[in-house]
């Protein structure tokens, strides 16, 4: 086993060292196999009747016209059609426009093969669920998995056939924008949560009418973007990228994801576009992925910007030969590749190759038995926005929220109060609540703001009172002073603050990360005016808001939380649902700590107060501000000692560790028991800890349970000196409480 992974991981080495040179001898070193299909003989025998001109029309993909996400190339698709010179298209839903398109396709080009229809359905279609980095927060991947399908049901009605998703970047800079997309900052818990996408988008059988073609993204390491900035350079060591980065891209491969896009970053020095470690090496030879690879946006094209191609031309032969498949809006494939099969600087065995892995993708997808299965006018109307998903939507909504602090048992607000006042600029604003990548989402009309929900939730038992106060990027304080009046009248007030909808997602890193605008300074006037106030999180990145945390009695992260926002913010302010969500990304005290995660190394000299010579700021402290699996409840829960049931084991024996946790609060509640392991000797530096188990448990108020976990060899291992996954003797401590910070632990010698 070991040697097995000794040998890839040389061989590894070896591609990287060899890899990523201009590929202009047109020899494919890949297998001469593909990676047989079920639906082998039909590819074939299609494949013998197309024209090379009509092969790379199924490599091209363009854009619809009813959504933009990048930088807009107009392509006459509905002519290149009809020639077969397209094979996908994006940003085009609705069974009308489908229909159409598909007819395009199927009827009047020369061979009849259906369009793939994909777009980014992120966080539902229409009906839209918490983003990402918020459902994280729940840990339950039923719910992740649930979510996702019920995204496939409603994309498939509208005759999608595929959703770039999941978005699988970890992440440890907040400043990124796209951090919304993901699941934070931890690579394990990010994987479980990449298989749960998967499971839900593809369902057992892609053949169904209700399941869509996944697309795992951005291959590679998006998300370390240098200083958080979208786009850019991203500089990893090798380990990094193993330990950190990579794992959650390859369980999509192992939950068996039919696509994957390349990242627009470089990885190595070589964008991943044109990165043939990645792909043929990687992805396909070491983790036997056998669908098909789409370039980002353009990403093809951005490659003679990168610096590694001098023009279109080259670039799309770099991309080829990478094992890309399909080119994004860029054009380049469809401009260049009929051009470098003759020259000889790309095989036509390559471009087969990358036609069989889309085709197969079709014929999967049930395509080619029912062109139109997807166009279905009834399901349209029947499975779209149905109470059951919008019910569902408002589960997911509650369960995603974090309660940030909580002083006094301020929270939750009885439900006989007389008056309540609702503030802020995102107190009754629909449009900036769902967040980015809301996909076909009506945003304009459909999100419940927290002024409805206040409203539905208390009908005529209290006066519900509402000012704006401020907007987000102003500093003009003209609505404050009816803020504050409104806010004295009233026996309570929650204050809605964070972030525009357009502050997040693609294109949208912030180099200071508070709240924008005024609207500390709205907080600290509307918390003179009225001491109970909570204020309402509404964002789609972690903020530095240590001003906040110092004034304010009650902080809710309700992140962008989706069409039923404002219904599950009162069933958790109103005590209909206790919180018991917890962060997957630790929040800074301020920008200069970022990088901060929890799974840092040691160093060689670590904090101590008593020594100034020890890694830290004079400034500020080390810790964040909320660590990485923080959250409260209105419940207490108390963890007891550990026990082991025994103190040693060998590689082939597991360890039971247990805990009793009790709930010695006043509600009933639950809880996400984690375990933490920390190696204390390697032959390579450790981080402190890292999460390798986790268990959401329910207590009702007084009861307790005993929570068992299971450790063997499989949470041990990692990636040791020589780059071999595997374990080494030694000592280990497991840690299990309520966040990352816990301090509850005990030791175990693995021999
Ligand atoms: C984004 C991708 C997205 C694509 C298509 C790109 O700009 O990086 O995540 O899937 O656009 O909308």
């Amino acid at each position: 086993m070991k040697n097995i992974f000794r040998f890839l991981f040389l061989s590894t080495i070896m591609s990287i060292v060899l890899c990523g040179c201009m590929p202009n001898n047109g020899n494919d070193s890949t297998s001469n196999n593909y990676t047989v299909s079920k639906y082998d003989k039909q590819i074939r025998e299609l494949m013998s009747k197309m024209t090379i001109e009509e092969k790379i029309g199924q490599l091209n993909m363009v854009g619809g016209d009813w959504d933009v996400t990048g930088p807009y190339i107009r392509a006459d698709f509905k002519d290149d059609i009809k020639a077969g010179k397209i094979g996908a298209m994006l940003n085009c839903y609705t069974v009308d426009y489908t229909t159409e398109l598909i007819n395009l396709s199927v009827d009047s080009s020369r061979l009849g093969i259906p369009l793939l229809l994909g777009y980014d359905v992120i966080h539902g279609h229409r009906t839209i669920f918490p983003i990402p980095l918020a459902e994280a927060c729940t840990w339950d991947l039923d719910l992740m998995e649930k979510s996702a399908r019920i995204a496939a049901i409603e994309a498939s009605a509208e005759g999608l056939h595929w959703t770039f998703a999941p978005m699988v970047d970890i992440c440890r800079d907040p400043r990124w924008g796209r951090v919304m997309e993901g699941a934070g900052e931890d690579p394990w818990y990010g994987s479980l949560i990449a298989k749960a996408k998967v499971k839900g988008f593809q369902g057992n059988d892609l053949s169904d009418d209700n399941t869509i073609l996944a697309c795992v993204k951005h291959v590679a390491a998006y998300g370390a973007a240098e200083a958080g900035r979208d786009y850019n350079t991203v500089n990893l060591s090798l380990r990094s990228l193993y330990e950190t980065y990579l794992p959650p891209y390859h369980a999509a491969v192992e939950a068996g994801v039919g696509s994957a896009m390349t990242a627009f970053n470089e990885i190595n020095g070589i964008p991943c576009t044109a990165n043939k470690w990645l792909w043929e090496d990687l992805f396909r030879k070491q983790w036997g992925f056998n669908g098909f690879v789409l370039t980002d946006y353009t990403a093809t094209n951005e490659m003679i910007k990168h610096g590694v191609a001098a023009n279109l031309y080259q670039a799309s032969v770099l991309a080829v030969v990478a094992g890309v498949d399909m080119d994004m809006v860029g054009q380049g494939f469809l401009k260049h590749l009929n051009r470098a099969v003759e020259n000889g600087d790309v095989s036509e065995n390559q471009v087969d190759k990358a036609v069989y892995r889309i085709l197969k993708a079709k014929y999967e997808l049930g395509l080619f038995d029912d062109s139109y299965k997807y166009c279905d006018k009834e399901r349209e109307k029947s499975e779209i926005m149905t109470p059951e998903h919008i019910l569902f939507s408002r589960e997911v909504a509650r369960k995603s929220m974090v309660l940030l602090k909580n002083k006094n048992q301020l929270l939750p607000f009885s439900k006989e109060i007389k008056s309540i006042a609702v503030i802020g600029p995102l107190a009754d604003n629909k449009f900036d609540m769902i967040g980015g990548w809301s996909a076909a989402g009506d945003r304009n009309t459909k999100p419940v703001t927290l002024l409805e929900g206040v409203k539905n939730k208390l009908g005529d038992h209290a006066t519900v009172l509402y000012a704006l106060g401020t907007k987000f990027n102003t500093t003009s304080t003209a609505g404050f002073s009816e803020a504050i009046r409104v806010a004295e009248q009233a026996d309570v007030v929650l204050l809605a603050l964070g972030e525009s909808n357009d502050m997040s997602a693609e294109a949208k890193s912030r180099s200071v990360i508070d709240l924008p605008g005024n609207q500390n300074l709205l907080a600290d006037e509307i918390i003179k005016a009225n001491k109970n106030t909570a204020v309402i999180l509404m964002n789609g990145r972690p903020l530095t808001i240590q001003h906040l945390d110092d004034v304010a009695p009650a902080i809710l992260e309700t992140w962008f939380a989706g069409t039923e926002a404002g219904n599950a913010i009162a069933d958790v302010v109103f005590g209909d649902y206790n919180p018991a969500g917890k962060l997957t990304m630790s929040f800074p005290r301020n920008v200069g700590q970022i990088p901060i995660y929890y799974n840092h190394k040691n160093t060689g000299r670590p904090y101590n107060p008593d020594d100034s010579w020890t890694s830290h700021y004079i400034d500020v402290d080390n810790s964040p501000l909320y660590p990485f699996g923080y959250g409260l409840s209105y419940t207490d829960f108390v963890y007891s000692e550990l026990k082991l049931d025994k103190k040693e084991i060998t590689e082939n024996q597991t360890l039971n560790v247990s805990v009793i946790v009790t709930n010695t609060g006043n509600y009933d509640g639950g809880e996400v028991v984690q375990l933490y392991i920390h190696d204390l000797v390697g032959s390579v530096t450790r981080p402190v800890k890292e999460l390798a188990g986790f268990e959401k448990i329910f207590l009702k108020k007084g009861e307790s349970v005993t929570v068992n976990f299971t450790i063997g060899v499989d949470d041990l291992a990692f990636y040791r000196k020589d780059m071999s996954f595997g374990t080494e003797p030694g000592e280990y401590d497991i840690y299990i409480g309520g966040n990352s910070d816990a301090k509850n632990s005990i030791r175990f010698l693995l021999n």
